[in-house]
């Protein structure tokens, strides 16, 4: 990543602090989202190096990897499928339970969102304690699917998430820190 790119996406990006609860410096990506040179960059930075890998489905993560997600898949012709907070999905999941830097939550996904061997990319706008992406990891493990990488634009390297995630043996890709 460049530093112009790198310096236009921090430049987007707004910071609240103590939201959600005292202590946290909430890192809001709203901003980003309505700039559109911003939200452009960030979409490019996440398909990278992924064009020509026949990446089958991008899972995003509710609620602002549904956004990045969503576009990411379109640019490289994959599908979407979306990984929710417990009680939001119709049909057949498969749940687990995972902490964060700020509570505790179960999250899932349609166990038939994606095929065993399916080539799966995992989005989501930031990467703080990994926990989330953890449990998205698990999620997509479980029904057998074939994980290239988790992107995020966000890093917050103090949390230690991305440890955790290569830990798993899991490639991280991260547009700023
Ligand atoms: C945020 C963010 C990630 C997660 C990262 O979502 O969008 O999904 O936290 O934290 P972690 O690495 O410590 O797990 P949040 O839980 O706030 O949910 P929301 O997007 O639905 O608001
Ligand atoms: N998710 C977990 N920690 C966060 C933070 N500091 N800002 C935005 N989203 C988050």
């Amino acid at each position: 990543m460049n530093t112009s790119v790198r310096d236009k996406l921090l430049a987007s990006i707004r910071t609240i602090p103590d939201y959600p609860k005292p202590g946290v410096q909430f890192r809001d990506i709203t901003t980003l989202l309505g700039d559109a040179d911003a939200f452009a960059t960030a979409v490019d930075g996440l398909v990278g190096p992924f064009a020509d890998l026949g990446i089958d489905k991008i899972a995003g993560i509710e609620a602002r990897g549904f956004i990045l997600g969503g576009a990411v898949a379109h640019r490289l012709s994959a599908g979407f499928v979306p990984i929710r907070k417990k009680g939001k999905l119709p049909h057949e999941t498969v749940r687990v339970a995972y902490s964060l830097e700020y509570g505790l939550d179960e999250m899932e996904m349609h166990r038939d969102g994606v095929k065993p061997g399916e080539k799966v990319i995992v989005i989501d706008d930031l990467i703080a304690t990994g926990g989330t992406a953890e449990a998205a990891v698990k999620l997509l493990r479980q029904i057998g699917a074939d994980i290239v990488a988790a992107c995020f634009v966000i890093d917050l390297p103090d949390l230690g998430g991305r440890r955790k995630l290569e830990a798993l043996g899991v490639s991280v890709r991260t547009l700023i820190a």
